[in-house]
């Protein structure tokens, strides 16, 4: 899968998932911009893979137009972008703080609006693209404790859809990828023993808790975001990497 000359942008491009998925796209020929709050962790990924690193905060919508500005500045367009940044909220329903609910809402769900009202205005003028959304098996399959992060994600693939319903006409698709148990930032041992632990299982059992009994890991995932890049014919759509969970089939 050649992107070769391509154009990628990976918003959260410093760590875990997304900085994985900036080596995957860079890898297979794509010349990546690297987003993330941390411009420290964007700079070395992107030294790293030949890319350019840029600070950005995502639910800051000056932020976000002054990033996409810097990428057309530097490369003149954008094909494909990621957008991947996000947060964990854990809180059953009654304990969650207002504060880190509405925060939630911000990082997992405002910002991918900023960024694909972005990526459309740089895409319409190169003709088209792809924008691809980092949303989560929990966006279809509630869990305990996981309401302050679920209910944001499964509105993005809502928002998905909109977006894919209002630009197919500009040759742009966008598409979402439900991944599950990835170590990263967000999934550390500490969450990893948290959760098997609650579910009465070792954490190795946890993290292959899966039909395929399949750890997934970041490179999965990216792997899952190049598979859909190139996949002219569709958008609209959900990509499950999550090893086969049955609860968690898109519907
Ligand atoms: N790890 C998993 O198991 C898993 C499963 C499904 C979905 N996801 C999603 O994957 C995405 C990436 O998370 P990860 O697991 O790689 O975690 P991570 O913590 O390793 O990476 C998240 C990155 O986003 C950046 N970020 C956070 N807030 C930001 C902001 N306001 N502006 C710009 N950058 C910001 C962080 O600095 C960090 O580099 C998230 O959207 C997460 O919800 C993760």
């Amino acid at each position: 899968m050649s992107m070769k000359g391509k154009v990628v942008a990976v918003t959260g491009g410093g760590s875990g998932i997304g900085a994985e998925t900036v080596r995957v796209f860079a890898a297979a020929g794509a010349r990546p911009a690297v987003l993330d709050l941390d411009k420290d962790a964007a700079d070395a990924v992107a030294a790293e893979t030949g890319g350019i690193g840029l600070s950005c905060n995502v639910c800051d919508n000056d932020s976000v137009v002054a990033a996409f500005a810097a990428i057309k500045a530097e490369f003149g367009r954008v094909d494909v972008v990621i957008s991947n940044a996000g947060i964990s909220a854990p809180g059953y329903m009654l304990e969650i703080s207002d504060e880190l609910f509405h925060r939630s809402f911000e990082v997992n769900f405002f910002s991918h609006h900023l960024v694909s009202r972005a990526a459309v205005k740089l895409m319409r003028e190169g003709g088209g693209g792809c924008i691809l959304y980092n949303a989560s098996m929990v966006a279809v399959n509630p869990g305990p404790n996981l309401g302050g992060y679920g209910a944001p994600k499964a509105a993005v693939l809502y928002l998905m859809r909109q977006y894919a319903v209002e630009h197919g006409k500009d040759g742009i698709r966008c598409n979402a990828l439900n991944a599950a148990r990835v170590r990263s930032g967000i999934t550390t041992d500490k969450f990893i023993a948290e959760r098997a632990e609650a579910r009465g299982v070792s954490k190795e059992e946890y993290m292959r808790g899966n039909l395929l009994q399949h750890e997934v890991t970041a490179n999965d995932v990216a792997n899952g975001f190049l598979l859909l890049s190139q996949a002219e014919a569709t958008t609209g759509t959900i990509l499950t990497v999550d090893g086969g969970i049955g609860a968690g089939f898109p519907r």
